[in-house]
């Protein structure tokens, strides 16, 4: 995908080293110590308050770790914030990054081809923003992007007449408009029917294997993470408790991370498989194995 500035391509995607978070002298995040590279597809995993916004809040510079701790965060080769300071030219990194979250973060009120052009605020003069006069190439894009996730006939619809599926679609369009390397997802699914769920996991996968984005989404629910991500990363109060192999998260390993918290992971029901062209493959997987995108 298009960058925005040279990258350290040997770097991997996301470092984190050590990461401390008090939130009003409680403890968020405990030595958080993770490195996805370039390309990989990663589950992050955990119940209700073992930290995962916390973490993900982090990789973008929207929290800054303890102060004075040795903590440290790095994406693509590029630093993001150190000893709880954040990095002073964070703008160009983030550039790289785009955050899809539950809630589906578009603006309501204006169109889904506005908010899919916000990807590409990055790239364009101020005037053009502000007057909201976008170059013909620049929408072109966005409709294709829109094609490519399957709802191009929305584009000119306010963001808010979209059921959630289609909102949390229009969100990896920007993604892709922007040209994102990084994809940090925070529960994109927690608020959608099963359906919708596989379809949006489908499409990160595709960003994965087609387009080389590294993504790192977290989840509730066991059984995404063995449908769509190879690998998982698993917190338990603020601290990584699993990283390995999604497949090698066996009951009795889920079961002695977890405890009674176990319930919580595998309330959600089991992707069964759906109609191409955005078909989830049976559980457990070993990698992302969708098939191919629409046509952009
Ligand atoms: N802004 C904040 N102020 C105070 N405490 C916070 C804040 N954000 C998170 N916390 C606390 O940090 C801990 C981790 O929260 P976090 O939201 O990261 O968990 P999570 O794994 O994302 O949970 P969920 O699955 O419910 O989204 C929790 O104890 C939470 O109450
Ligand atoms: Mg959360």
């Amino acid at each position: 995908m298009k960058s925005t500035a040279p990258t350290a391509p040997t770097e991997p995607a996301i470092v984190v080293r050590d990461l401390h978070k008090h939130f009003s002298g409680k403890p968020a995040l405990r030595g958080v110590s993770l490195q996805v590279q370039r390309g990989e597809m990663v589950a992050l995993l955990g119940a209700s308050g073992s930290g995962k916004s916390t973490l993900l809040r982090h990789l973008s510079g929207l929290h800054k770790a303890d102060a004075g701790s040795t903590s440290q965060v790095q994406m693509q080769g590029r630093p993001v914030q150190a000893g709880g300071k954040l990095a002073p030219d964070l703008r160009r990194t983030r550039a790289r990054v785009a955050t899809i979250f539950q809630q589906f973060n578009l603006v309501d009120r204006l169109p889904v081809m506005t908010n899919v052009l916000a990807g590409a605020l990055h790239r364009l003069p101020l005037w053009r923003v502000l007057l909201a006069r976008f170059p013909a190439e620049e929408v072109n894009r966005a409709l294709a992007a829109l094609g490519r996730v399957g709802i191009e006939a929305c584009a000119w619809q306010r963001a808010s007449t979209l059921s959630g599926g289609q909102q949390q679609r229009a969100a990896i369009s920007r993604a892709l408009v922007q040209g994102a390397e990084i994809v940090l997802a925070d529960e994109p699914i927690a608020s959608l029917d099963p359906e919708s769920s596989r379809r949006v996991m489908g499409l990160l996968a595709e960003l994965n294997r087609e387009l080389g984005v590294t993504v790192l989404v977290s989840l509730h629910q066991i059984d995404y993470a063995f449908a769509y991500c190879p690998r998982t990363v698993a917190l338990r109060q603020g601290r990584v408790v699993y990283d390995g192999p999604t497949e090698g998260l066996t009951a009795e390993r889920l079961h002695e991370l977890y405890g009674t918290q176990l319930g919580e992971l595998l309330a959600a029901p089991a992707p069964a498989p759906q109609p191409a062209p955005h078909q989830a493959p049976p559980l457990p997987a070993s990698g992302p194995r969708t098939p191919a995108l629409h046509a952009a």
